[in-house]
């Protein structure tokens, strides 16, 4: 059974301001410890567009929760990681597993896209 859906679209000279402002600072607030491994391999604009992917994803999920990220849903616990054949996949952790289980999401659907100026995410949760 279909739980949400969500969508977001993130601007990516946003998130590139915001990330040579504070750095690595800024990056522990939306990313996982494995995302941030994954953006530093990324160079210049393409770790920009990396980011806003994320970004974009994340708040898709939060939008496809009802409630938004923050609280019970930090982004901080939420990896995206590309399979072999390159699609993004959730993986969760912590407070924020405990969250999805106790909403009975089972199975979390992603798609990403991104451009030089923006990244979009949808998100689909499944029991
Ligand atoms: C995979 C493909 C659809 C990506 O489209 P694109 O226009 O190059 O790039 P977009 O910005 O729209 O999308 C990039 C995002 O697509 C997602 N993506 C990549 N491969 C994917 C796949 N096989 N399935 C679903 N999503 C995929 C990723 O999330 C990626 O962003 P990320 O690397 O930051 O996580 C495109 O490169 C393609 O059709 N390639 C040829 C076939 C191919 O390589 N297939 C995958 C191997 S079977």
């Amino acid at each position: 059974m279909v739980l949400g859906i969500g969508n977001d679209i993130t601007e990516v000279a946003r998130i590139q301001r915001l990330y040579e402002k504070n750095g690595i600072t800024f990056l522990f607030t939306i990313l996982s410890q494995d995302e941030i491994s994954m953006a530093e391999k990324r160079n210049g604009k393409g770790r920009a567009e990396f980011i806003a992917g994320r970004w974009a994803a994340k708040e898709a999920l939060g939008k496809a929760l009802g409630t938004g990220l923050g609280g019970n849903c930090s982004p901080s616990e939420i990896t995206i990681r590309n399979n072999d054949a390159g699609a993004p996949e959730v993986h969760v952790t912590g407070r924020t597993a405990s969250y999805l289980t106790e909403r009975g999401i089972g199975k979390i659907w992603i798609s990403i896209s991104h451009e030089k100026e923006y990244a979009i995410a949808t998100v689909l949760l499944e029991s």
